[in-house]
């Protein structure tokens, strides 16, 4: 069963974090993590004059852009993306209100899926991110899936990382690496997504 990691990261953070989520799919037996980005829509002339954004872009070169028959092979979707005044990045949602398409044909209906998150702050919108980034994906009729508190990293992360999904805090000036407790939750989600996938593949 493919599990579809598809994300939105314009400084490398969210990317650091879907490698995480990957591995996490890769330790299950019988799934297989496809990591996919969402097309940018800054101004290459933006992205190009920021080093720290023209680093982060580079640092995905190798990293496809995701396809709609990606959506529709996966047998769990997580999705991830950069705080943007508290809300998902437009890059993402845009890749998300493109799947009407798959929607009408409640090709999600069977499927989990769920959030991960990074912020530069702490209280900066890791929660508000993942809990409106939900929405759209009840819309479409998937089975959300969290973190459960018997990954006992929760109780104790000083960074990201909360019921709702994975998270990491990168500071204000984008840079703190993933923490070994956030990237303990990362791997713990991309086990559970790909664990519960295969349940609902097997009901
Ligand atoms: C336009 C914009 C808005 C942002 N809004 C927030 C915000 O509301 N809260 C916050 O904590 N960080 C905010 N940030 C910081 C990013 O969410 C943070 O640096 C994130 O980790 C970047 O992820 P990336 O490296 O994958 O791009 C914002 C950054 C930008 C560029």
């Amino acid at each position: 069963m493919k599990v579809l990691i598809v994300y939105y990261s314009t400084y490398g953070n969210v990317f650091s974090m879907a490698r995480l989520v990957e591995e996490g799919v890769r330790e299950v037996q019988g799934a297989e993590p496809v990591l996919r980005r969402v097309p940018e829509l800054m101004p290459q002339s933006i992205v190009d004059s920021n080093p720290d954004m023209k680093a982060g872009r580079d640092a995905q070169k190798d990293v496809a852009l995701v396809t709609m028959d990606d959506f529709k092979d996966a047998g769990a979707i997580a999705f991830g993306t950069p705080t943007r005044f508290g809300n998902v990045s437009a890059q993402l949602k845009n890749q998300i209100d493109q799947l009407s398409g798959l929607w009408l044909q409640g090709s999600f209906e069977t499927k989990p899926a769920g959030v991960f998150v990074s912020t530069g702050s702490l209280h900066g919108g890791q929660e508000t991110t993942a809990l409106t980034l939900m929405a759209p994906l009840l819309h479409l009729g998937f089975v959300l899936v969290g973190v459960p508190y018997s990954v006992k990293e929760l109780f104790t992360t000083t960074g990201g990382g909360s019921p709702y999904g994975p998270g990491h805090i990168a500071g204000p000036d984008g840079k703190r690496a993933v923490d070994a407790e956030e990237a303990a939750v990362c791997r713990a989600f991309g086990r559970r997504l790909a664990e519960v996938g295969l349940k609902l593949q097997n009901r």
